[in-house]
């Protein structure tokens, strides 16, 4: 069977893939360059890290430029039969195809407006027309759909914007880091022992039934349930936009532990079905260039308490636990050499864990931005 539906991934590829699998047990998938085509209609909404998503109308040899026109003036047409009163129309074309040409058979279709642009939609354009045909490579072919679903920047900027609690000094992560992150388990009860300020729950109201968090430090339990009530609100508001239903009935459950005595846990009492979902305690937030020593300071300390995070985690039973362990992506005197922590293997030893190997057949998965000194390395142990 033809491929059904294409994906525009997000920066971080393999987390994009890694979401797309695991939201949709699709495994005839296929990727190339920053797109995937597979199967599952998916709602990109759901994920934190696809950008757009859609239904293929049929794929085209790259030399037949004639094909591709003739499948785009067919599209058209349909899509004025769906919906005779549509004016607007967005076209994302090959640089070849972007020509005066298209907008006359576009027009003669029945559309007054046509925007055809140089670069992808964003969501803002994507959000004035609603109607996009999209032609991109794919494997010496083009590939030509409509976008169904377009992830909605302006429900993130709000959610990212309204919540009260946000002290960038105390390191916070990127709410669609979050919601990935949840997406990498299907346990719907999820236990962020490093809980910060609570971003991790505030992305994924809709995704998971209860939360458990926790932080050493005692405002952080207080931050993270305000936060809590407030993206409840705005979830609420925001569900319509998203093209997502759900109950708003998550639990969300605060302690003050430090997390490597997991164990000593007040909160949770069984521990089978909970999944571990956090970003971690990074170490120092780095606001200049570290140097090497300052950098393998950083990692002995952070091996230690991972060691007895891990060893509680084991105790406990815990079947997944999704973390984030810093790769130093520039140091003062190796420039943009990478040091990476190199201890997970060891973290496991002694324990049932073994790390999962993810569909990039990695054990971890990088998501770094170009601006940052660190990246997250996305690690998942699972119970064998
Ligand atoms: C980078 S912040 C997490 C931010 C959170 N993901 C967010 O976006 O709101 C790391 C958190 O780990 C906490 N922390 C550090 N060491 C800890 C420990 N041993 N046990 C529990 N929490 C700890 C810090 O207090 C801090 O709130």
């Amino acid at each position: 069977m033809p491929p059904k539906y294409f994906y525009k991934l997000g920066h971080c590829k393999d987390l994009s893939i890694e979401e797309y699998f695991n939201l949709s047990r699709d495994v005839n998938y296929d990727t190339d360059s920053h797109w995937l085509i597979g199967h599952f209609d998916l709602n990109v909404n759901l994920s934190g890290s696809l950008v757009f998503g859609g239904e293929i109308f049929g794929l085209v040899s790259k030399k037949d430029d004639w094909g591709l026109i003739r499948m785009i003036e067919n599209i058209l047409d349909l899509l004025k039969e769906e919906n005779p009163s549509a004016k607007k129309i967005g076209l994302s074309l090959p640089k070849r195809q972007q020509s005066q040409a298209i907008i006359e058979i576009a027009k003669k279709a029945g559309f007054k407006k046509i925007n055809l642009p140089k670069k992808l939609p964003n969501f803002g354009s994507w959000k004035a027309t609603k109607n996009w045909i999209i032609v991109f490579e794919f494997k010496k072919e083009f590939c030509v759909g409509k976008i169904k679903t377009f992830s909605n920047q302006e429900f993130w900027a709000n959610l990212d914007q309204n919540l009260p609690h946000k002290d960038m000094e105390q390191g916070i992560m990127n709410l669609k880091l979050a919601r990935s992150l949840l997406n990498l388990t299907k346990k719907e009860i999820i236990w962020d022992p490093f809980c910060g300020q609570g971003r991790l729950v505030a992305s994924g109201i809709d995704l998971k039934k209860h939360f458990f968090v926790s932080d050493i430090l005692p405002e952080c339990a207080t931050q993270s349930q305000i936060n809590f009530e407030r993206a409840k609100q705005i979830w609420q508001w925001g569900q319509k936009y998203l093209g997502i239903a759900f109950d708003l009935d998550v639990l969300l459950n605060t302690e003050v532990l430090d997390a490597r005595f997991l164990s000593k846990s007040q909160n949770i009492t069984d521990f089978r079905e909970v999944a571990i979902v956090t970003e971690g305690y990074l170490g120092k937030n780095f606001q200049i260039i570290p140097t090497i020593a300052k950098v393998q300071k950083e990692l002995s300390k952070l091996y230690e308490m991972w060691r007895q995070v891990i060893l509680e985690a084991d105790k406990l039973k815990i079947p997944e636990v999704i973390f984030c362990l810093p790769l130093y992506l520039r140091t003062e005197e190796n420039g943009e050499k990478w040091i990476w922590p190199k201890f997970e293997e060891k973290l496991i030893k002694q324990t049932s864990y073994s790390i999962f190997s993810f569909r990039n057949k990695k054990l971890n998965i990088l998501y770094s931005r170009s601006d940052s000194y660190v990246g997250h390395l996305i690690t998942k142990l699972v119970l064998v």
